[in-house]
């Protein structure tokens, strides 16, 4: 609590009673005294391996991020691994999307061929998570099995989820993180995972995960096209929402969620702050690709110092509460953290 008192008088001089700048002066001095330390193994990052390319393909929206194949994602992995990033989460785009958007949890779609890869390629060195949900696979582009109304069906798609838990487990990996804020998701996928022998597979729930204009980028990465213009408003949270939040995040927790994120992030830092205070197990926090286009888009014109603005973005994300932070950037920001 700020204790000042304002200004001191003394003999007919006045000066501030506290002067906050002594202890800024040098850099030595400023590291000293910092209240957020941002590091390497505070990043995940997100990754798309998409079936059926020779070659990784660029994201017009994202630049610096592509599509990879099964090979270049092992390169990427085994580089992230060695420079110290603990977790990476994947996206897969497959060659075949169907109504109920079934390569999801085939054996040998590419999420699960590329989890396989890994594991053989960097073992235990880093944590392989992969997001859980369906749109990447459905030709509708909705998170779920429809209902006749055109809207996912909810408990439908909780046996469809079961199941991809259950296929990215088998391929061995460490954290599953559903993302399609079906209710109920994380219970489903807890008993299924439970059920056949998974007791160590953990879940991220993406618990308050916000209908953001954000994710832009993120479908083209991931071709996805909602069908009839429509929009994930149906299931995902309202903006104008706060205490909503806290709701979803008492589920989740209750349901048997490891670690709980928030998403997008630096438009719901009050999100984040407020869920740290709620709960006690890990917050991972998405920068997603809209917030990353941003700051790129915005440097590439030379209007802003990119590399800045991403670890000042970072940092109050950590600030604010976040323990694990997915962004597009970890490479660059560890590349630069190691100096
Ligand atoms: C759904 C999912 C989305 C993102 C992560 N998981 C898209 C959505 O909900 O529409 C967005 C991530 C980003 O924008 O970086 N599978």
């Amino acid at each position: 609590m700020y204790s000042g008192r304002g200004v001191r008088r003394l003999e007919g001089v006045s000066f501030p009673a506290r002067r906050l700048r002594r202890l800024r002066r040098t850099p030595a001095l400023r590291r000293l005294v910092a209240e957020t330390r941002l590091g390497i193994d505070d990043l995940v990052a997100p990754l798309f391996v998409r079936e059926g390319i020779d070659e990784p393909q660029p994201i017009a929206s994202l630049p610096g991020v592509v599509q990879h194949t099964r090979e270049s994602l092992r390169k990427e992995v085994a580089e992230l691994a060695d420079l110290g990033i603990p977790g990476v989460i994947l996206f897969g785009i497959p060659a075949r999307k169907d109504a109920a958007g079934s390569e999801a949890w085939n054996r040998d779609g590419i999420v699960q061929l590329a989890v396989r890869d890994l594991r053989d390629e960097v073992g235990d060195r880093l944590a392989v998570m992969a997001d859980l949900c369906l749109d990447e696979y459905t030709d509708h582009g909705h998170c779920g099995v429809l209902d006749p109304r055109g809207e996912p069906d909810n408990d439908a798609t909780l046996d469809l989820y079961a199941r991809i838990a259950v296929a990215q487990a088998d391929a061995g990996v460490d954290v599953v993180a559903p993302s399609g804020m079906m209710d109920g998701q994380v219970e489903a996928i807890r008993d299924a995972l439970d059920e056949a022998d998974h007791t160590d597979t953990a879940i991220l729930a993406y618990a308050a995960k916000y209908a953001s204009a954000l994710y832009g980028p993120f479908r083209d990465a991931v071709d996805v096209t909602i069908a009839g213009g429509g929009d994930r408003r149906g299931y995902q949270q309202d903006p104008r929402n706060f205490r909503e939040a806290l709701l979803e995040v008492d589920e989740d927790v209750a349901e048997g969620a490891d670690m709980v994120m928030v998403k997008p992030a630096l438009a719901y830092l009050d999100v984040i702050a407020a869920v740290r205070h709620a709960v006690d197990v890990p917050l991972a926090a998405y920068h997603v690709s809209g917030e990353y286009a941003m700051v790129k888009a915005a440097a590439e014109r030379g209007w802003i110092d990119g590399p800045a603005v991403a670890l000042e973005h970072l940092t109050a994300v950590k600030r604010a509460g976040a323990d694990i932070i997915l962004t597009y950037f970890a490479r660059e920001v560890a590349e630069t953290l190691h100096g």
